[in-house]
């Protein structure tokens, strides 16, 4: 019995498709005296905690905001660390293999590194037929660079501007065929969207908290989902 689009006094709203900036690494170590480095660590770790937790509670679609198209400003050193951790997941054979986990890469992932292009596509293939949590890895995205390239896609397909519509936007983004975020979550205390999902969060639920990633849990996350379930959400209308 889905819960989704119903609510009853005993039943809550599940968000169809949850996004979640995982923001407060850095700080999470920076706390216990430990370089950057063991944050992301940590942060990664938490990711796949949260993301097996959606999928175990029916939850249809996870966008994880890993790596932004600004975050390349950061030390060499520090960007290195991320993307070898990136590495590691994806050549971690125990991944979501056998969970029914369906993953995809989001952003431009042009600039990343050949291997870590070949082991993204091995992941991608390798899941496609699962039928379970939709799990997109936003990594060098950034919600402005998506719309260039889909202004530039849809440009180069020489569409008449009077077939410009907001539907054929939503189709050149890297999220087409997906639904729009219903609840987007940005733990680490910081109050904006660092340039995630622009255009498909025009009516997205917001939820910020304290809480660093590396610490937050499947029960921050009912504790948020609960919040989620008592919105009111009314698009524009009444
Ligand atoms: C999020 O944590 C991870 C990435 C942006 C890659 P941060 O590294 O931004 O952590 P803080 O914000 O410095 O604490
Ligand atoms: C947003 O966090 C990007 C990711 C979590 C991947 P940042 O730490 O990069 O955002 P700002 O710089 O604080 O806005
Ligand atoms: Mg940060």
């Amino acid at each position: 019995m889905s819960l989704f689009g119903r609510k009853k006094a005993t039943d809550r709203i599940l968000p169809e498709h949850i996004a979640i900036i995982m923001d407060g690494n850095g700080r999470w170590a920076k706390k216990r005296s430990l370089p950057r480095s063991a944050g992301h660590v940590a942060g990664a770790k938490t990711f796949k905690t949260i993301a097996r937790y959606c999928n175990k509670i029916g939850i249809k679609y996870l966008t994880v905001y890993a790596f932004s198209t600004e975050n390349w400003k950061r030390p060499a050193e520090e960007v290195e660390g991320i993307m070898n951790l990136l590495r590691d997941y994806l050549k971690d054979a125990e991944n979501f293999k056998h969970e029914n986990i369906k993953v995809k890469f989001i952003g431009d992932l042009s600039p990343l590194a050949d291997d870590i292009k070949e082991l993204i596509r091995k992941d991608e293939e390798g899941s496609a037929d699962a039928t379970g949590l939709k799990l997109n890895i936003a990594v060098n995205y950034g919600g402005r660079d998506e719309l260039v390239h889909a202004v530039k896609r849809i440009i180069s397909e020489g569409t008449p501007p009077e077939q410009v519509t907001e539907k054929l936007i939503s189709d050149h983004l890297y999220t087409a065929g997906m639904p729009d975020p219903d609840f987007i979550i940005r733990p680490s205390g910081e109050y904006r969207t660092s340039n995630f999902l622009l255009w498909q969060s025009a009516y997205a639920e917001y939820r910020f908290s304290d809480i660093l990633w590396p610490d937050f849990t499947p029960a921050q996350l009912e504790r948020a989902i609960d919040d989620y379930s008592r919105r009111n959400r009314r698009f524009g209308g009444i």
